[in-house]
């Protein structure tokens, strides 16, 4: 299997080393592009083995999938680049937020099967949770082929291509509204006198052994909390100061608001 990146940033990153470590690929598969930052592309053909080029033709002949990994202002560009060497049995792979599947294929000029995924940043962990989704004709073998090499850096959800936007609230900025809870529970429990360096570490394994507890138990979040939670006792105390403030609802403002915000940037993106 022939894999070209168009992109080789942040993300791209993530996912074709993602791809190298779980050897679902040899490196020898895997061909990166950018748009001038050649030293970039040299110290990964260096580092992992992988190949690059500048040339489109070269890189297009045979390449089974094509992720398309540049910023979505960049895109145009890229659809220029390529369109004139698209095969029949290329298949689309792009993680650019936004940006349709019907646009894509305009910009390309192609019916070709599009995919679209929306990673994490913790794809640069391999525990990204990624949501994808396939244009109509997409076959379900090269479906299963997507599926595997996304599942190379985290889990995937499938999902109509309308509710990526509530994939990208909900996971995408998923960590960024975690990071900024766990500040906050940083903020206060140095406030109960401890030093701030123990506090901050003290809540990272906390947070750790917690995400370990949810991994590795049958059990529902309600349930583990259910189990922990004496009548009366101290934890009950501070889970009741929580309610008191509707903890739910300001979660479903903070989620309504990015799925409104990643609607009007798709909308201003396909224009
Ligand atoms: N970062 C995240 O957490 C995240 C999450 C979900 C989705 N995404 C999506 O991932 C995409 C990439 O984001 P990023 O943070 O990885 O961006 P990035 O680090 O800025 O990387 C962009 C890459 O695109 C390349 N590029 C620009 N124009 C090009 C062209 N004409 N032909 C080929 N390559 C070109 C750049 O090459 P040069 O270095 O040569 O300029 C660079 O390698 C975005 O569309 C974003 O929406 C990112």
């Amino acid at each position: 299997m022939k894999l070209v990146f168009y992109g080789a940033g942040n993300m791209a990153q993530a996912i074709f080393k993602g791809i190298i470590d779980s050897k679902i690929l040899n490196h020898n598969d895997i061909y990166l592009t950018n748009k001038s930052n050649e030293n970039t592309l040299k110290s990964f053909a260096k580092e992992l083995g992988v190949k690059y080029s500048y040339d489109d033709a070269f890189l297009l002949k045979d390449a089974d999938y094509v992720f398309l990994g540049t910023k979505p202002h960049d895109f145009e560009t890229v659809a220029s680049r390529i369109k004139s060497h698209i095969q029949s049995d290329h298949r689309f792979i792009s993680i650019m937020a936004g940006l349709s599947i019907n646009y894509i294929r305009e910009k390309l000029e192609t019916n070709n099967p599009v995919a679209r995924i929306m990673p994490n940043t913790n794809a640069q962990v391999g525990h990204s949770v990624t949501g994808i989704s396939f244009s109509g004709n997409f076959d379900p073998h090269s479906k299963d082929e997507v599926t595997e090499l996304i599942s190379a850096f985290g889990s995937v959800i499938e999902v109509d291509e309308e509710y990526l936007h509530q994939v990208t609230a909900i996971t995408g900025s998923g960590p960024a509204f975690l990071y900024h809870v766990f500040e906050q529970y940083v903020k206060a429990g140095t406030s109960l006198g401890l030093e701030k360096k123990q506090v901050e570490e003290s809540i990272k394994n906390l947070i750790i052994g917690t995400s370990k507890m949810i991994e590795r138990s049958d059990l529902s979040m309600e349930q583990l909390r259910k189990n922990i939670t004496s009548k009366g006792g101290t934890t009950q105390a501070g889970l009741n100061e929580l309610d008191r403030h509707d903890i739910e609802s300001i979660f479903k403002a903070c989620l309504d608001a990015a799925v409104h915000r990643s609607i009007a940037l798709s909308k201003s993106e396909d224009e």
